[in-house]
C-alpha cells in the first residue's frame, strides 16, 4: 500500500514516563519499513517545533530503544496556546515550522496537555495525531495510556517494602503516589500492595472514619497499617473550600505534601506512630514493564497505519483487547477520573480496604 504521508515530525511531550521510547520505536519502525516514510525527530516536546530544534530519523536512531526510559527526543511542558511575559506567538512559530518542514503530520506522545494542544493545534489546520502516555492514566478515551502499568509496578513494589517496616515497628507507613487529580494509580498500587487505607482525590477523606479502621485493626491484633494517599487527596473540609483558601491554609500548616498532611492528622487523631513517604519521580524513571512495551508498541503501530491511510486528527486508544483510534476532540480539555461506581473501589472495599469515608 502506498502511503498517504510522506514525511512526518514526532515529539514528545509533558512528564516523561516508561514507554516513551517503546512508543516511538514501535511508531517509526513499522513508518520506515513498511511505508518508507520520512522522520523528523522534534526535540523537548512543542518547544522543539517552536524552536525548529528538528532533525532526521533514520533506523538506527530508534534501533536498540525498547526498553530504555526516558524518551530519547528530550520532553517539556511548553504550552503554546499560553502566552508567555515576552508575548512570543508559539502557535504561529509551530505552524510556520510546520510547513518549512513539509510535514504532512505531526505525532505527539504525551498526556492530557498535550493531546489538548494537538487538538487545538488541528484546529489551526495541522494534520496531527496523538499516543496516550502518562502514568496518571488519566486520558478520556482509553483504558490505559502507556506508563501506568510501570508505574503502578514501582508503587506497588515500594508498599511491599514498606509493609515490612509497618509490621516490624508497629507503625502506620502513609505512603503517597503521583495523580493531582485523578487517583487511579493509589488505588491500583494500593489493591495491589494490600494497603489499609486508599485515599484518592475523587473521594474526599474524613479523618475521623480512617481513624475507626485503624483502631479497629488495632483491636483485632493488627498493630501495623498501610495507608496510601494520592498527592492530590483532601479531607472532605478542604473539599468545601474555594481552592484559594485551601492553598493559604495549607502553606500555613507548612507540610510539604499530602502523605505529611495525612500522617499528622492520623497520629492526632489515632495517637499511632506514623511515618510519610513520598515516592515522587521514581514513579516515573527506568525501564517500562512488559505491559506498557507492549502497549507502547501497539499504539505505535497503528499509528502508523493510520498515517499510512492519512487518517489525522485522532489518538490511539486502548478498548477492551482492541486498539482503536478516537477523535482528538475525545480527550481535549479532559481528565478522566476514577467513577464513582468504578468495580475496583468496590473491590477495596470487599476485602477490608477503608477509602477515607
Ligand atoms: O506527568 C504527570 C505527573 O507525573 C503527575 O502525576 C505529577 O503530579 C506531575 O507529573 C509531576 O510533574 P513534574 O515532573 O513536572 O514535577
Amino acid at each position: 500500500m502506498e502511503s498517504v504521508t510522506k514525511t512526518f515530525g514526532i515529539l514528545t511531550a509533558g512528564g516523561d514516563c516508561p514507554g516513551l521510547n517503546a512508543a516511538i520505536r514501535g511508531v517509526c519502525r513499522a513508518a520506515y519499513d513498511r511505508y518508507r516514510m520520512n522522520i523528523l525527530g522534534i526535540a523537548n516536546g512543542y518547544r522543539g517545533l517552536i524552536d525548529g530544534d528538528v532533525r532526521s530519523l533514520h533506523p538506527e536512531d530508534f534501533s536498540g530503544i525498547l526498553t530504555r526510559g526516558g524518551t530519547i527526543l528530550g520532553t517539556s511542558r511548553e504550552k503554546p496556546f499560553k502566552t508567555n511575559d515576552i508575548g512570543e506567538d508559539k502557535v504561529k512559530a509551530i505552524k510556520e515550522n510546520y510547513y518549512k518542514y513539509k510535514l504532512d503530520c505531526l505525532v505527539v506522545l504525551g498526556g492530557n496537555g498535550t493531546n489538548t494542544t494537538g487538538y487545538l493545534l488541528s484546529k489551526e489546520g495541522l494534520n496531527i495525531l496523538g499516543l496516550p502516555k502518562t502514568i496518571d492514566n488519566d486520558i478520556e478515551g482509553t483504558e490505559r495510556s502507556f506508563g501506568f502499568h510501570s508505574a503502578m509496578s514501582i508503587c506497588t513494589d515500594a508498599i511491599d517494602r514498606l509493609h515490612s517496616i509497618a509490621q516490624s515497628h508497629n507503625r502506620v507507613m502513609v505512603i503517597e503516589t503521583m495523580g493531582h487529580k485523578a487517583g487511579w494509580l493509589a488505588l491500583y498500587s494500593g489493591i495491589a500492595g494490600g494497603g489499609d487505607v486508599i485515599i484518592i482525590p475523587e473521594i474526599p477523606y474524613n479523618i475521623k472514619a480512617i481513624g475507626c479502621h485503624l483502631k479497629e485493626r488495632a483491636k483485632t491484633g493488627k498493630s501495623f497499617s498501610i495507608v496510601v494517599v494520592a498527592e492530590g487527596a483532601l479531607s472532605a473540609e478542604e473539599a468545601g473550600m474555594e481552592k484559594k483558601e485551601r492553598k493559604r491554609l495549607r502553606s500555613e500548616d507548612g507540610l510539604p505534601s499530602a502523605a505529611y498532611r495525612v500522617a499528622g492528622e492520623i497520629e492526632k487523631e489515632t495517637g499511632m506512630e506514623t511515618r510519610a513517604t513520598v515516592l515522587g519521580h521514581v514513579q516515573r524513571g527506568g525501564i517500562p514493564s512488559a505491559s506498557d512495551r507492549l502497549l507502547a508498541t501497539n499504539f505505535g503501530t497503528a499509528a502508523a497505519d493510520l498515517l499510512a491511510r492519512g487518517a489525522y486528527g485522532k489518538m490511539v486508544a486502548q478498548s477492551g483487547y482492541d486498539i482503536r483510534a478516537v477523535d482528538l476532540s475525545v480527550p481535549a480539555g479532559k481528565v478522566k477520573l476514577v467513577p464513582g461506581d468504578h468495580h475496583m473501589l468496590d473491590t477495596a472495599q470487599a476485602v477490608g480496604t477503608c477509602l477515607g469515608v
